[in-house]
């Protein structure tokens, strides 16, 4: 057994564990002159450091704020290539849907992961990796999607594995959009050929489908839902980017872990995800990077729903690779409170990867946590483009 008692905490600050949802996301926990037990990688003990028992090996953290490791819920960091050109046409007016039209886009992305082997995308992929986890993010979600045939995103899947033996990571297969001919057959394979292989495998938790316009329509993604369900997977969505199509609906209907993106969303998806358990994953990165509409955070609380954020890291929506970032900008631009930022990027990120073991520093959970550089605790949803976070531990273990 180790154990190692962490003091000198001038606040730590959490939600309660499980998901927490409308009023409940601004309730935190916050213990001042504060003490953290670790035993074997889990949290033992939280509470006053006067009230702390002794421990044989005692870590003074010197009068800074702790808070609960953050969680990305939602993240491509697996892709070769650039979208530097396409960049260049959006801020220079093209809109994104309209690149994604004319086969640029997803589709550039797709052709330059499809050339990679397993080992150039495990390369390309971990110094990404590398700077989340120095955001704060100590469980990241990573999607395929850049592949479009089954090689190709197994292959991504594989490089994600092979990532794992580094970081903690929830790996999910997604369904991205279809080929420019043949998408009858191409989900009929996804359903029959890549979820069964994914599933056996254990290369995947979870399948996430792109239910858009320019992508799946409702009645595919319900095909590939009822495959997934079927080998034992998770369903996640990316829905109403652009249009509200009925994609947020038919997850909620069919307890999906989490609904992400939701720009388009009106009062009847705020609706559905707040009478469902279903997460509702605000993507705060897009909206700052593709100057569109922000995902209503504020209506979404307010309804009562489990609202999440997460980075969507990714080269043509979010290049984004801060988690803390994605949390700072979800206050500004999703209308969330700084403590309701905080428990979208904890606990209810975990839900939405249906992890229940971590996101909240109480006795019992992953002592996955965070010192930052000073003693008030709301640097975090204040600072943008500096890092508020000195020292990520995640297993009682500091990196
Ligand atoms: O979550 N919108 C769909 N998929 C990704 C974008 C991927 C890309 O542009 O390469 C997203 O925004
Ligand atoms: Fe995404």
């Amino acid at each position: 057994m180790t154990e190692t008692l962490l003091t000198g905490i001038s606040e730590l600050v959490t939600p309660a564990p499980g998901p927490q949802r409308g009023a409940a996301m601004c309730e935190l926990t916050v213990i001042k002159n504060a003490a953290l037990l670790v035993r074997d990688g889990m949290i033992a003990w939280v509470g006053s450091e006067q009230e702390a028992s002794s421990a044989a090996k005692r870590d003074d953290l010197g009068g800074v704020a702790v808070v609960p490791g953050l969680i990305d819920p939602h993240s491509h960091a697996v892709w070769a290539g650039d979208r530097l050109t396409d960049f260049e046409a959006r801020v220079a007016g093209v809109p994104y849907e309209t690149i994604l039209a004319g086969g640029g886009g997803i589709r550039s992305s797709i052709r330059a992961t499809a050339a990679a082997t397993v080992e150039q995308l495990v390369a390309l992929a971990r110094p990404r990796l590398g700077a989340l986890q120095q955001s704060g993010a100590t469980t990241m979600e990573v999607k395929s999607g850049y592949g479009l045939d089954s090689d190709a995103e197994l292959r991504m899947l594989r490089a994600i594995r092979v990532l794992s033996r580094e970081f903690e990571l929830s790996p999910t297969l997604l369904i991205h959009v279809p080929p420019l001919e043949g998408r009858d057959d191409y989900v009929r394979a996804v359903c029959q050929t890549l979820i069964p292989e994914t599933a056996a495998d254990k290369l995947a938790t979870a399948v996430d489908v792109f239910c858009e316009a320019e992508a799946f329509t409702v009645e595919e993604t319900r095909r590939i839902f009822v495959a997934a369900q079927a080998h034992g997977l998770r369903l996640k969505l990316h829905a109403d980017q652009f249009h509200a199509i009925g994609g947020t609906e038919l997850a909620c209907q069919m307890g999906a872990l989490s609904v992400d993106h939701l720009e388009a969303s009106g009062p009847a998806q705020i609706a559905a995800l707040a009478a469902s358990g279903t997460v509702a994953t605000v993507l705060s990165g897009v909206t700052l990077h593709l100057g569109l509409p922000a995902a209503p955070g504020r209506a979404l609380i307010d309804a009562g729903a489990v609202v999440a954020v997460g980075t969507d890291l990714n080269p043509g929506s979010s290049p984004l690779y801060s988690v803390q970032m994605a949390l700072a900008l979800a206050v500004r631009l999703n209308g969330l409170t700084p403590a309701e930022a905080l428990s979208a990027a904890t606990v209810n990120a975990a839900a939405a990867l249906g992890l229940a073991d971590r996101g909240s520093l109480s006795a019992g959970m992953r002592a996955d946590f965070l010192a930052l550089h000073g003693p008030d605790w709301r640097e975090l949803p204040y600072a943008l483009g500096a890092n508020p976070v000195r020292d990520v531990f995640t297993g009682g273990v500091k990196l």
